[in-house]
């Protein structure tokens, strides 16, 4: 899987074992495990980038993607489709290395994931949760064309600190 963007350089793929290197080398930081699950290891160690890409990403290369500029994954971007009554909506969640911020790569990857996802993957929602401190996020989703469903209070705890939950989605664009 290989989705080009308007980005020079810029493209989404699937991810490869070789990825693994630096993968941990830029999950290894507090700036992007702030915003994620606790689950997300921290410290990141290339232990933890091995098992993840062999265990989830390669038997699921049309749901997992390596953000790769210029030859190196710099990050992460999924959409996983959900199952029984659910099996219509994706759930996407990313992550980009910090020192790419701001240059409008992760609204371009979200762009590019989303359209892949609407023609291959057989859905017709996808949805995103957001920590509600999370002022880069809900922009990149909302520049992508996402819209908020709701409001989940209180859902969160990271680092002892109790946080709203927004959901955000964007539903597939009716056939004409
Ligand atoms: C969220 C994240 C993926 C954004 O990636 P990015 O490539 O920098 O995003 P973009 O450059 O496409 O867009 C970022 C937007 O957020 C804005 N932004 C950044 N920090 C902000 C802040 N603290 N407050 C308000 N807006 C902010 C930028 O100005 C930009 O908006 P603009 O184009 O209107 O100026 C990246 O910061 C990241 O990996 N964060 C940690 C992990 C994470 O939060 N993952 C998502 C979990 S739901």
């Amino acid at each position: 899987m290989n989705i080009t963007t308007s980005i020079d350089g810029l493209v989404i793929r699937s991810f490869r074992i070789e990825d693994a290197e630096s993968y941990s080398k830029y999950a290894n930081n507090y700036n992007i495990w702030r915003f994620l699950r606790d689950e997300f290891a921290h410290p990141f160690t290339l232990a933890h980038a091995k098992e993840y890409i062999e265990k989830i990403c390669l038997p699921n290369e049309s749901s997992y993607f390596a953000i790769d500029y210029q030859g190196t994954a710099i990050g992460d971007i999924h959409i996983v489709k959900q199952t029984d009554i659910l099996r219509l909506s994706g759930f996407l969640g990313f992550w980009l290395a910090e020192e790419f911020w701001g240059k409008g790569i992760m609204t371009e990857a979200v762009k590019a994931v989303t359209k892949y996802a609407f023609e291959k993957l057989d859905l017709i929602r996808i949805f995103a949760r957001v920590f509600s401190n999370n002022s880069a996020s809900i922009r990149v989703l909302e520049k992508a064309g996402y819209e908020l469903e709701g409001r989940f209070k209180n859902a969160i705890v990271k680092e002892g600190i109790i946080l709203d939950q927004l959901q955000y989605a964007i539903l597939k664009p009716l056939e004409k």
